[in-house]
């Protein structure tokens, strides 16, 4: 363990920060160039968000035989009723107007005979899901929000910055503490609001869709700041993930079930028929249980997912990046079965927002997978998440405005003085723990889980948990201490909740639907163990 004392300076004037760069970061800060001066911090590059990962699509209500009611109701459906009715609201009707103005920005979806084609994946009682170049929509939609944003004078971008903490100061959050991934200089940005848009944290679990970026920094720093995490029992599992041993969980997008792949178990017999009418395209949480029952029953890894039978040129012409990855590990999707499990995909659960992105700390919104405003309940409608992100992205931003937090010049000394007054320390080995932490989530608090399991898991982390206290200050240590508070978050979250509902299954508590349940786990993190507050200053 090496020991320095580490130094702060003051860093660039903003109005706002923007934390994340995925689609809500991107949308919120082009929305917030109007008003003021905005800082995009990103970890690594601009271009690594989980969003431009997004495959599938984004469900929209827009083609002529859809309307808002039935996407809101197929919402709150899939989200076992657990979802808030004024948040799907806002998502569905606010929604189109949001995907009309970034077709007008130059987003190309993919059309048919000079129509924009509308895609069906599970639990859509419509064909709704707008899809761009076949299978890269999040790729498309990223490309023009980031182009979008490089025409704003008003955006800065700091890049490779990773953000260690929120900047507190007498119970509002009045900024952030940076360090540059490159040099490891230490920076304070201060700024009248800051908008959480930092994903979620399917790194936290071995198996994941996930950007690598996805380790729920943002979960993380909001919690030791003092907000409120809700729902973090929710994680979303994907039911079909490629399983090979060369390969990561490469996500293979639910349209291809749209489109009419078909889930075969190890004997190759069709086995979704057996678990819901609605077969392959039943709600994500029952498919991805389905396999997980139908690999325990075979003691097999995987189960498969067979797109053979629709023809070699339309899966080359629909799916072009996953028939080029699948080939990558010698799969030929046109001619083979894949091997197919889940992991773990998206957070419904997060930091506890209202409608319009605003948390229980003043100057702290949050918008997209970072937040939970409940627009999803216990299971996330497939796709509605890039429309998610657009929607809440122009709430927070525009809640933002009214935010004014800001620290006098002259109390910014007292800030920087109280900043280093702990030692730095680095981890003995972050990848190590960093692994062993994702191996636990995976076998303990993965798709089934028990209150053995559960109380294993928070064991086992609150005999790491020591090694990441004090003052990291690299990116690799500093995700492993958010991961290793994320997963203790979502340990107790499950610990809490006694029954079975959407993507948080017990195996102990099997039933459901009890209204009794049909309440929202909270999570804060105690008084004496958040952020060491910065001195009692005067917000002007
Ligand atoms: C997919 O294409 O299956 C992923 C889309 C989503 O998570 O909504």
């Amino acid at each position: 363990m090496n020991k320095t004392t580490p130094t702060y300076h003051w860093g660039p004037e903003a109005d706002f920060l923007v934390i994340g760069s995925g689609v809500a970061g991107l949308r919120a800060a082009i929305e917030l160039s109007q008003y003021g001066r905005v800082l995009i911090i990103t970890k690594g590059s601009r271009r690594q968000s989980n969003s431009a990962y997004a495959q599938g699509g984004v469900a929209v209500a827009l083609s002529d035989e859809d309307d808002v009611n039935l996407h809101f109701s197929d919402t709150i459906k899939a989200g076992h009723q657990l979802g808030r009715e004024d948040a799907a609201r806002v998502l569905v009707e606010e929604g189109p107007s949001r995907i009309q103005e970034l077709i007008a920005w130059g987003t190309q979806f993919d059309k048919v005979d000079g129509k924009f084609a509308f895609a069906k994946e599970g639990a859509h009682s419509r064909n709704r899901v707008l899809r761009a170049q076949g299978d890269a929509t999040g790729h498309e939609m990223i490309r023009v929000l980031l182009e979008r944003a490089k025409k704003q004078d008003s955006i800065r971008w700091f890049d490779h910055h990773f953000t260690m903490d929120l900047l507190m100061v007498d119970g509002r959050c009045c900024g952030a503490i940076v360090v540059n991934e490159t040099t490891g200089s230490l920076q304070v940005l201060s700024a009248r609001a800051v908008i959480m848009t930092t994903g979620g944290a399917g790194q936290a679990f071995a198996r994941t869709t996930n950007s690598p970026n996805a380790t729920g920094d943002g979960f993380a720093m909001a919690y030791r700041a003092g907000a409120i995490l809700e729902d973090m029992e929710f994680v979303q599992f994907h039911p079909t993930s490629l399983f090979l041993q060369s390969s990561p969980p490469f996500l293979l997008s639910e349209t291809m079930r749209g489109e009419g792949g078909l889930l075969r178990n190890r004997k190759g017999e069709l086995f979704m028929v057996g678990y819901h009418p609605a077969a392959e395209l039943a709600p994500r949480d029952i498919v991805a249980r389905a396999i997980w029952s139908e690999m325990a029953a075979s003691r097999a890894r995987h189960v498969y997912l067979d797109v053979t039978h629709l023809g070699n040129s339309f899966i080359k012409k629909r799916f072009p990046t996953i028939y080029q990855t699948c080939l990558r590990f010698d799969i030929d999707i046109t001619e083979e079965w894949i091997p197919v499990a889940p992991s773990a995909h998206y957070f419904m659960g997060g930091i506890k927002a209202g409608i319009d992105g605003e948390t229980i700390i003043p100057g702290l919104l949050a918008a997209g997978e970072a937040a939970c405003n409940g627009v999803h309940g216990a299971n996330r409608l497939a796709s509605n998440s890039l429309l998610e992100g657009l929607v809440f992205g122009v709430r927070a931003a525009h809640s933002a405005t009214t935010c004014s937090s800001t620290i006098s010049a002259k109390d910014r000394q007292s800030v920087l003085s109280s900043l280093a007054v702990e030692p730095k320390r680095t981890l003995d080995d972050a990848e190590k723990l960093r692994n062993s932490l994702r191996r636990l989530m995976w076998d303990q608090v993965g798709l089934v889980r028990t209150g053995d399991s559960l109380g294993r898991a928070l064991a086992k982390i609150t005999a790491w948990e020591p090694q990441v206290l004090g003052s990291l200050q690299t990116r690799a240590d500093l995700e492993v201490k958010n991961m290793m508070q994320v997963a203790r978050c979502i340990i107790e979250a499950a610990l809490w909740r006694e029954n079975s509902l959407g993507a948080h299954y017990r195996s102990d508590f099997p039933g459901c639907e009890g209204s009794a349940w049909k309440i929202h786990s909270q999570i804060q993190c105690p008084e004496s163990e958040r952020l060491t507050p910065t001195p009692k200053l005067k917000i002007v």
